[in-house]
């Protein structure tokens, strides 16, 4: 995006810079998943999902990819929720593997993702279908999982369902674990949300938000 002329530079260096900024941080975090172990089971599933027609996303999002990894490698969590599944999946597995263990549950709105994700991964994650619903928070209304697993996580990545407003799935795990680590994906009104109650950051370099990274 080139700078409109009525825009100020700090501006524009602030919201419009961050997309090409975002490329270059992108880039980086690609080279260094390449040196990892984690790099060969990205390989594996980008080569099976193109079986599959109805993945017509491409892999682009490095930056969530790399600190997804990196964050499961080095809090080593006994139990994470990936709420929205994908080659995410099998990063968390990789990453869980090299950990020497630990439990995924994966949800997803759509069978025709969800279950061919499980056939790609195979079973050392536990993958649920589950509709999303409209749902109401202590006041604040937004979209979950109608079915959220029962376990006690340690660590939850926010990457769906999809919606318009809030994800709150994560409010619901807080409850039984208020310390519990988040990384959301790119839902900068759900960073806001749980950043009031919890406290953490939303990151704009990654797209990223981190909820109780501060807390030990
Ligand atoms: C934001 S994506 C989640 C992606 C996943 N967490 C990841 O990072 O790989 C939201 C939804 O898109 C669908 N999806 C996943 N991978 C896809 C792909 N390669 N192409 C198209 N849709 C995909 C799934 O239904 C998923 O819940």
């Amino acid at each position: 995006m080139s700078k409109p002329t009525n825009v100020p530079w700090h501006t524009y260096a602030k919201f419009g810079g961050i997309k090409y900024v975002r490329i270059v941080v992108r880039s980086l975090h690609k080279l260094l998943l390449m040196r990892e172990p984690v790099w060969k089971d990205i390989s594996y599933f980008k080569s099976e999902a193109k079986k599959y027609p109805q993945f017509t996303k491409g892999y682009r999002h490095w930056s969530k990819y790399y600190i997804l990894y990196k964050i499961v490698r080095k809090l080593k969590p006994r139990f994470v929720l990936e709420c929205g599944s994908g080659i995410s999946t099998a990063i968390i597995i990789s990453a869980l593997r090299e950990n020497g263990g630990g439990l995924l549950v994966s949800l997803d709105e759509s069978p025709e993702y969800g279950n061919v994700v499980r056939d790609i991964v195979g079973s050392e994650v536990e993958t649920h279908i589950s509709p999303s619903v409209e749902a109401t928070y202590e006041g604040l209304t937004g979209t979950k999982y109608a079915q959220i697993p029962d376990y006690p996580y340690d660590f939850i990545f926010v990457d769906g369902p999809q919606t318009q407003t809030v994800d709150l799935d994560a409010f619901y795990v807080l409850e039984k674990n208020p310390i519990a680590k988040v990384l959301i994906d790119c839902r900068v009104a759900t960073v806001r949300a749980l950043k009031q109650r919890f406290g953490g950051l939303f990151n704009p370099w990654v797209n990223l938000g981190f909820i109780n990274f501060h807390r030990k």
